[in-house]
């Protein structure tokens, strides 16, 4: 068994963006700039943030992280992000999910510039990725295809079972490797809550790369894959003694692996990463 190391995969990709952002500087351009919007209080927000704005320091990056009690109205921040899709200096916008439930969390994606839309959440980069054109594409899906990528995985003609159907996971990396689009053309087999249990064992057994993204302690075990499988572990959560854990019983299902990611240190680091190519990406087509 090999681990996909996120953390490594990671920092090269971040080393890479920092020294193209050392070269933009020298030729005399301002530093690409994240902002990223912060509603009422969240424990798990308020680290994925803390590790976002971290990583711009990191890149070179201009981050900005603005701070909104969890009593604002959906009008007042339909107009702060209105605000900033007319500001120049801010080549992407986050609004970190979940939102307080008196605000329609499809409204807000809607409200952001296409352009900068860096977490490829709107219907407009959701689309665009889906037809295989150029698009923001959503951040965790992207990047674990460039962990792939980066060490070398074949997904062509491979049998990809994902497990979970969210629009920020599930969905977009189905998409992502079915499509004829550079790491792609697998045979990817989308299952959910409601899959029945002998449908999803029929399919996770004879899968050669296991994606999980369900939110749920040990939902992947030893028995619903075969000797070989490559396993991604999307999964974050904390269980009561503080311990972090993905969604796979890593200690008895990584014997079975060839590859697997490890909680943490897989896929969350491979997320932001994404997100400071995304960045990039925005700041570069504001001289194409
Ligand atoms: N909450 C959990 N994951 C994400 C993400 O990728 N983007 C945003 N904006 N919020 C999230």
């Amino acid at each position: 068994m090999k681990l996909l190391d996120g953390k490594k995969c990671a920092e090269s990709l971040v080393a890479d963006i920092a020294r193209k952002v050392a070269g933009y500087e020298e030729s005399g351009l301002r530093k690409p700039h994240m902002t990223v919007i912060l509603v009422g209080e969240h424990a798990p927000s308020e680290s994925y943030v803390k590790s976002k704005i971290k990583s711009c320091e990191k890149a070179g990056f201009e981050g900005t992280l603005l701070r909104f009690p969890d009593t604002i109205r959906e009008a007042e921040l339909l107009e702060k992000i209105a605000e900033i899709n007319a500001d120049q200096t801010t080549d992407g916008l986050i609004v970190q999910l979940p939102l307080p439930r008196h605000i329609n969390q499809q409204h807000i994606i809607n409200a952001i510039a296409p352009e900068k839309d860096i977490d490829g959440f709107h219907p407009t980069n959701f689309g665009r990725m889906t037809l295989g054109q150029k698009a923001f594409r959503p951040a965790t899906a992207y990047g674990i295809c460039k962990l792939l990528q980066f060490y070398e995985i074949p997904v062509w003609g491979k049998h990809c079972v994902v497990i979970g159907r969210s629009n920020i996971v599930g969905k977009p990396i189905s998409i992502m490797l079915s499509n004829d689009f550079d790491i792609g053309n697998a045979t990817v087999t989308l299952t959910h809550i409601e899959t029945p249990r002998e449908l999803l064992l029929d399919e996770t057994r004879r899968a050669d790369i296991v994606i999980v993204a369900v939110g749920i302690p040990g939902f992947v075990t030893e028995d619903m894959v075969k000797e070989g499988v490559v396993v991604i572990d999307v999964g974050i959560n904390r269980l009561e003694d503080g311990k972090i854990v993905g969604d796979v019983d890593f200690e008895n299902v990584q014997k079975k692996c060839s590859w697997i990611t490890p909680v943490p240190g897989g896929v969350g680091r491979m997320t932001v990463a994404a997100l400071m190519i995304n960045t990039l990406m925005a700041y570069q087509n504001n001289f194409d």
